[in-house]
């Protein structure tokens, strides 16, 4: 198939664009600097210059294409508008597929986040059954437009697009993770010389390795059928205490608890206080049966033990 990636320069795209070539499909990646020409082209798939700005060019290459996997976001627009900000351009782009892909039946797979089905309300592992929570206040109220992003994208399968959304969890572990959670949890850790978890820890947090990751894109988009989640989820739920104990021993750190009366106050975590309190196990079951996916990546503990995250120096 000839397979449209935008965001195939990033962390989770740049598996996706290796993992589709190899399984024999033309690649195409949407590159907006010559930067990202080079790396796209590295990467072994075709480039198409253009931005995530330009809905027009975005519709003419989603037109063009087989299928388009998406995994890019307006990051710029965080500092200004939140995470909000950057959901609302997220919509405006999922429209813009839409309309191009309306009533061919051509897959678009598109990234949303584990939490999307809430976590204190469900009492239990979210299952690829659940919606998205129409309130999305799995992040304390912060994923409201990221919620209607995901459902925009289920909702286009009712206008003729095989379309799905891949859940992400917090952690996408790698060789080649240096911004996601982990890193800044390390750089945390360095800093403070201890690392910290919320209260006594027990909170569950999922996680997949990118390379996992990118082969459930691939599934999503050769045989997905229309109108679905999917769960990316290798470790179904570890309890922040273990993470922070592995983190830890590799850096020679006590494991500390930061209560939960102070948790939410300048101190330790700062910005990421709202996330560490996360418990959002989710199953894999669903995905696992009806795309055949097998994880086959060290989980998250095994590949903290690995070291990549810990270079010496
Ligand atoms: N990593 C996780 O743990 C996680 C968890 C849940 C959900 N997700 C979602 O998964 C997606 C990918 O995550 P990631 O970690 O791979 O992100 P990332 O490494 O930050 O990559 C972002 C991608 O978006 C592209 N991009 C940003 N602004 C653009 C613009 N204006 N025009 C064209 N391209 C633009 C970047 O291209 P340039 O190279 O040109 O900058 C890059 O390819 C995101 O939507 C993220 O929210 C990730």
């Amino acid at each position: 198939m000839r397979i449209l990636v935008i965001g195939g320069t990033g962390h989770i795209g740049s598996y996706i664009i290796p993992e589709l070539v190899a399984a024999g499909h033309e690649v195409t990646g949407l590159a907006r600097s010559d930067a990202a020409v080079a790396t796209v082209s590295a990467l072994g798939a075709k480039v198409r210059r253009g931005s995530l700005e330009d809905l027009d060019g975005l519709k003419e290459a989603a037109a063009d294409s087989d299928g388009v996997i998406h995994v890019a976001h307006r990051q710029d627009l965080l500092p200004s508008g939140g995470i909000d900000a950057v959901a609302a351009a997220e919509l405006q782009i999922m429209l813009a597929y839409g309309e191009a892909l309306a009533g061919t039946g051509k897959p678009l797979v598109v990234s949303g986040s584990i939490g999307s089905p809430g976590w204190e309300n469900l009492g239990r592992p979210a299952t690829e059954e659940d919606p998205a929570l129409p309130g999305g206040d799995a992040y304390k109220g912060t994923l409201r437009v990221r919620n209607i992003v995901e459902t925009t994208v289920i909702g286009l399968a009712e206008r003729g697009v095989r379309s799905s959304v891949v859940r992400i969890p917090p952690i996408a572990h790698s060789t080649t993770d240096n911004a996601g959670f982990l890193p800044l949890l390390i750089g945390l850790a360095k800093e403070k010389g201890v690392i910290g978890y919320p209260g006594d820890g027990a909170n569950l947090w999922p996680a997949v390795h990118a390379r996992d990751l990118a082969s459930l894109f691939r599934l999503a988009l050769e045989k997905g059928p229309a109108g679905r989640h999917w769960h990316a989820v290798a470790d179904e739920g570890i309890p922040f205490r273990e993470i922070a104990e592995a983190i830890g021993s590799r850096l020679n750190l006590p494991a500390v608890p930061i209560p939960a009366d102070v948790l939410m106050l300048p101190g330790y975590f700062g910005f990421l206080a709202n996330l560490v309190r996360l418990d959002v196990p989710a199953s894999n079951l669903i995905t696992r049966q009806a795309l055949g996916w097998e994880p086959a990546q060290p989980g998250l503990l095994a590949d903290l033990d690995n070291g990549h995250y810990f270079p010496a120096g």
